[in-house]
């Protein structure tokens, strides 16, 4: 996507870190993010004003399919979010963002980040990012993508076609514990600016200097937390024990059981399959018949349950008030 030159100077800026988890990813991102909008605000502004003040007129977007992690993160960062009505595909759309902008810019806020996602938690939908991207780009928007599922997918060149527009993003976290058969915690965390990082969390007590401070990666200027685990040993002992070759085998694997599990769904007729599959995750639900008592009706549409059989997990969602069973791909040993 890049060319040489810019190849060349997002290797030297851009950073990669391992954290605890996605929830920590968006949180640190979004904390960047502010960081970076309340700098540029200073400048633009010839008066001082309290961080404070220009916190409340930020604010941030993601789409109604979002990870529950983003909404915390607003509520850590004390900064408002707009959840975005995602399309009948359950992606979220460029002119929804733009008309959000629009109508927030003429309300007097100012619109800081997007936290868009590859692969959401429900139905595993991609956000349109070679839409999305060029919006937030022009509008100074920092474009976070949240990859928690199916950044493991990306190893095959096929499964590629969502990143289209990856070129626009400031951050992109995914989790190696959901299909990488990385054990939890562990979750990849990439910025295309570091320095944007460290001018969000330095801090220099004289306690922490050391005769290396300016020269070495100091991933305590990168995090919230001081201390760390060493995540990335785990990480490098997969990639070596397997190998690429394995694990996009693993991938393509876990897509071909999905299919065989869809196919079999398919030709239950107690069962539908109300949203598209992609990847490992099949969505069903159990048909509502006209015959049904308005009790069994509300009890298949309320019914959330979770079922573990021979460690295959199901677990529960819903979905435009239909009942739903997300079946979700996760390590070696779930299926
Ligand atoms: C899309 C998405 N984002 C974020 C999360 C939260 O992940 P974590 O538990 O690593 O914070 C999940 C969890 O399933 C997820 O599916």
């Amino acid at each position: 996507y890049c060319t040489r030159q810019t190849e060349k100077l997002h290797y030297v800026r851009q950073g990669k870190n391992t954290c605890l988890n996605i929830s920590e990813g968006t949180l640190v991102a979004l904390l960047a993010a502010r960081k970076d909008k309340i700098l540029q605000l200073k400048t633009e502004l010839d008066q001082e004003v309290d961080d404070s003040v220009l916190n409340s007129t930020l604010v941030a977007y993601a789409s109604d399919q979002a990870h529950s992690s983003v909404e915390k993160a607003g509520l850590i960062a004390l900064v408002k979010i707009r959840f975005l009505p995602a399309d009948e595909k359950l992606s979220l759309r460029g002119e929804t963002l733009k008309q959000a902008i629009q109508e927030d810019r003429r309300r007097g806020l100012v619109p800081f980040m997007l936290c868009s996602t590859l692969g959401t938690t429900g139905v595993c939908a991609f956000d349109k990012l070679s839409e999305l991207g060029p919006i937030c780009e022009e509008e100074g928007l920092w474009l976070h993508v949240d990859a928690a599922y199916a950044g493991s997918a990306y190893f095959c060149p096929e499964l590629r076609w969502s990143l289209e527009g990856i070129e626009f993003a400031e951050s992109f976290v995914f989790n190696p514990s959901k299909w990488m058969m990385v054990h939890f915690d562990c979750t990849a965390f990439w910025v295309k600016n570091k320095h944007k990082l460290q001018q969000t969390f330095s801090v220099d007590p004289v306690y922490l200097r050391h005769e290396n401070s300016r020269a070495a990666t100091d991933f305590m200027h990168w995090q919230i937390p001081l201390s760390r685990r060493f995540r990335s040993l785990k990480l490098w002992f997969v990639m070596r024990s397997f190998g690429l070759k394995n694990l996009q085998a693993h991938v393509r694997h876990g897509i071909e059981m999905a299919k065989l599990l869809e196919s079999h769904i398919r030709s239950d007729p107690n069962f539908e399959v109300p949203a598209e599959r992609h990847l490992g995750l099949v969505v069903f639900c159990l048909k509502v018949c006209k015959h049904d008592t308005k009790q069994e009706r509300c009890a298949k549409r309320k019914c959330i349950f979770c079922m573990r059989q021979h460690a295959r997990w199901l677990i529960t969602g819903e979905m435009h008030e239909r009942p739903n069973h997300t079946l979700v791909k996760g390590s070696s040993n779930t299926a």
